[in-house]
């Protein structure tokens, strides 16, 4: 049985009384620890200098303090990550994959303690907070079993940058992590300045199961530090998720130069998208809206994966866009330590400014736009209230906007293709969602859609560690899709590209 020896995580029950309980315990505990990340890298002269770190629903709320890295720490860091390369590559796989289920075993029982700090950190909801910790600890689990079974001792790279974005500050960290390590390679790891602090907690549960201080580096910092990272001579690998942008400057950085052996040096980018979701007159419309809220709204849009832009037959449009109103009204925003929130802050004041510019500039260009009240308390965070703009055509999108705000356009069912075509041009292509009974529709669209994860007849969102494989095409991404049987492949020696054609 090829799934034998591994299982998801259960997370908790958040409709559990005692449950619940004891995560608002949690909470309470979290608000008076004191939170720290710092740089982990043996044999730096001095301690970094301290700056606080504030809840995006609260600005009043300091969850804890953070010590950047500098550049210059990350040109050590890597000569001691290369000098350990030797050592943890020639430790058996075994014991490399020991580490990582041990660090999920710690993790797992952790949970309400590491939630709490994700929830104040990153302005997450109780919900997203336990779909996180339990996606983190898949990815271990997944990454050991992975290992195990096709890797081989000899195959490793050497030192990999794990560089992270913000939104998903424990599971895409923990992921990038756990699959370079196990796959023998030293890791540097710099999180997303915005959440260094769950990132830390991540770091020290891995050192704790086993895996050495100088084969694991974490050097919280901003840009500056991961491209000096990236720019380092003795990079063997980069792991990046995060927007297109950073993701280009990456790519033309690694492709200007040859690993310290010789060969080109490995990429996984995962980025963003432009991602779309088609819905004909077929479709079940009472679903479509728990679908789309879901898709367009939780984790406040702050995820890759949430839908962008609502395509609707025009047969049905007005119906069910009425709909989706309605059932807009009902969302809770705001403080996520409230644990009846639905929909939580933006991450800073400047993803708000971006956000609300977009929204403004779309109004003033004649788009509809639909927005919820904020609540007075969205007064004391970066709030970014729910908004459904209506737009004339695909084209209209521009660059991703990371938030909760959904566009809508109308198409007729002769245009169906032109639409599919017009949703592949944008260049993105991570997710995709078809709402159709007719499976003619569903042969069709599906065949012609260039998307990496395509969902028919529900939401866009939470893929599954090992169940559904996730990442995008085009501009949203290079694969292997994480949480999937290839991804190791691409940290390890055996199957990288090489020269020898
Ligand atoms: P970002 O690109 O601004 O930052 C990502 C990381 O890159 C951060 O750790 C940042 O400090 C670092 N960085 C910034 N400049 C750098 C440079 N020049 N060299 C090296 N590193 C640098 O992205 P973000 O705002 O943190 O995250 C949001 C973006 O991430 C969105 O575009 C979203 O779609 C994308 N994302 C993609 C996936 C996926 O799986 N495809 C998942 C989550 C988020
Ligand atoms: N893997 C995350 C999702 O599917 C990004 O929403």
């Amino acid at each position: 049985d090829m799934f034998a020896d591994r299982r998801n995580s259960a997370g908790i029950d958040l409709s559990n009384e005692s449950e619940l309980k004891a995560l608002a315990d949690c909470l309470k505990q979290s608000a008076d620890a004191a939170w720290r990340a710092q740089p982990l890298v043996p044999g730096l002269d001095a301690e970094r200098k301290a700056q606080p770190v504030t809840n995006p629903a609260d600005q009043s709320d300091v969850v804890g303090k953070v010590h950047h890295a500098l550049e210059r720490d990350a040109v050590h860091a890597m000569q001691v990550a290369a000098r350990a390369a030797p050592r943890w590559a020639a430790a058996p796989l075994a014991e490399r994959a020991a580490c990582l289920d041990r660090a999920a075993d710690a993790m797992e029982a952790a949970m309400p303690v590491l939630m709490g700090l994700i929830m104040r950190e990153a302005g997450k909801t109780a919900a997203n907070a336990v779909a996180e910790v339990r996606e983190a600890v898949d990815f271990l689990r997944y990454y050991a079993v992975q290992a195990r079974e096709g890797l081989t001792d000899t195959d490793t790279l050497g030192p990999v940058v794990c560089i992270s974005p913000w939104n998903f500050p424990l599971a895409i960290f923990t992921g990038q992590v756990a699959a370079a390590l196990v796959a023998g390679n030293p890791v540097l790891a710099k999180p997303a300045e915005e959440t260094p602090l769950i990132a830390a907690q991540a770091v020290q549960l891995m050192h704790d199961a086993g895996v050495p201080i100088d084969v694991l580096q974490f050097l919280p910092g901003g840009g500056d530090v991961g491209a000096a990272l990236v720019a380092a001579p003795q990079t063997a690998g980069v792991v990046f998720t995060g927007s297109t942008e950073v993701a280009k400057l990456i790519q033309r950085e690694l492709a200007s130069r040859l690993s310290a052996t010789g060969g080109p040096i490995p990429l996984i980018a995962e980025t963003g998208g432009q991602n779309a979701m088609i819905v004909d007159s077929s479709a079940l419309a009472e679903q479509v809206v728990a679908d789309v809220i879901a898709s367009a709204f939780d984790s406040a849009g702050q995820r890759c994966s949430a839908l962008r832009v609502l395509c609707l037959q025009e047969d049905i449009a007005d119906r069910q866009l009425a709909m989706i109103r309605g059932a807009l009204q009902e969302l809770c925003i705001g403080n996520p330590v409230n644990l009846s929130t639905d929909v939580g802050p933006v991450i800073t004041a400047e993803a708000k400014r971006t956000i609300d510019a977009h929204v403004a500039r779309m109004a003033s260009e004649g788009c509809r736009v639909e927005r919820l009240d904020l609540p007075e308390e969205a007064a004391k965070g970066t709030f970014v209230t729910p908004t459904i703009i209506e737009i004339g055509s695909i084209a209209q999108l521009g660059r991703e906007v990371f938030g909760p705000v959904l566009h809508v356009v109308r198409y007729k069912r002769r245009d169906l293709g032109k639409l599919v075509a017009a949703i592949n041009a944008t260049g993105y292509g991570l997710t995709f969602g078809l709402h159709t009974r007719l499976d003619e529709t569903v042969r069709q669209v599906i065949a012609h859609v260039a998307a990496g994860n395509l969902y028919v007849n529900r939401n866009t969102i939470g893929a599954v560690v090992g169940v559904q494989p996730f990442g995008g095409r085009g501009l949203s991404g290079t694969g292997p899709k994480a949480g999937g049987p290839l991804y190791l492949g691409r940290l390890s020696s055996g199957a990288s590209t090489d020269l020898s054609v």
